[in-house]
């Protein structure tokens, strides 16, 4: 049901790092991490980029939308300095790089598909999956149909018609359904989608329904856990997977 690293840094390297730049991966990775989640989400010219807000001021200095911003023009900002002064000028991380140095590390990859609105949830998860198809061309020439492993990333969402498009246009590449409370019609969403898990608020879980996930033959991963007495309680429920913000008080596998 998971055939992946069970603790992963959540943006790269959890709290420790500018979440989902470079810097963070490399954060994560040198903390012992080979699982990572990120964000995608496009730019203004259709670029994946990382990126958590759909709005500039929080990570990047400014205002307005992502969307309406160029690749060029979010490259030219700093996207470290308001973590911390040592992280002062590092850049927005493109899907590009962030698979390049997650291949080169092998570094597993929970790619969060994050449409800067529904009007571009369709788009975004085209993209984003046609650019993972490319960068795993060899692997998914490899698989086996039907196989679960960890030699394909994972793609999760919130929006629904994001994961559809990605299932479109890389049916290969699996999908697991983001929800921040579990919907009644959990199990009918999960099949619609072809996805192999459920992704999760751990505040929002119970036992009663990790245990009815996992009965149903499918992965459960929770965000964001950050208590290490947390993450062992919900692993006894039967929680496959988490991402935490503390790689250094949890984890890595
Ligand atoms: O994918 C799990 C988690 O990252 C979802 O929440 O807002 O941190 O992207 P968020
Ligand atoms: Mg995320």
């Amino acid at each position: 049901m998971w055939p992946y690293p069970t603790i992963l840094a959540h943006r790269g390297g959890g709290t420790l790092a500018p979440e989902n730049t470079l810097a963070a991966l490399r954060c994560g990775w040198s903390h012992g991490f080979r699982g990572v989640e990120f964000d995608v989400m496009l730019t203004r010219d259709q670029e994946p980029i990382l990126m958590h807000d759909p709005v500039l001021g929080r990570t990047l200095p400014g205002s307005g939308k992502i969307a309406d911003h160029t690749l060029s023009e979010l490259l030219a900002l700093d996207a470290g300095g308001w973590h911390s002064p040592a992280f002062a000028g590092e850049p927005v991380c493109t899907l590009a790089q962030a698979m390049a140095f997650c291949r080169q590390h092998a570094v597993w990859m929970n790619v969060e598909i994050k449409p800067a609105s529904e009007a571009v949830a369709v788009a975004t998860g085209t993209v984003a999956a046609l650019a993972l198809k490319s960068a795993f061309a060899d692997a998914i020439g490899a698989h086996v149909a039907g196989h679960n492993d960890a030699t394909l990333p994972l793609f999760s969402s919130f929006s629904f018609e994001a994961l559809m498009a990605a299932k479109i246009a890389a049916p290969e590449i699996p999908r697991g359904f983001l929800v921040d409370t579990i919907p009644d019609d959990w199990q009918q969403q999960l099949q619609i989608l072809d996805a192999v898990a459920l992704h999760t608020n751990h505040k929002n879980l119970s036992e009663r329904q990790a245990r009815a996930i996992k009965d149903a033959g499918f992965g459960l991963f929770c965000y964001t856990v950050n208590d290490p007495q947390r993450a062992r309680e919900i692993r006894g429920w039967g929680v496959d997977g988490i991402c935490t913000d503390r790689i250094d008080l949890i984890g890595p596998d």
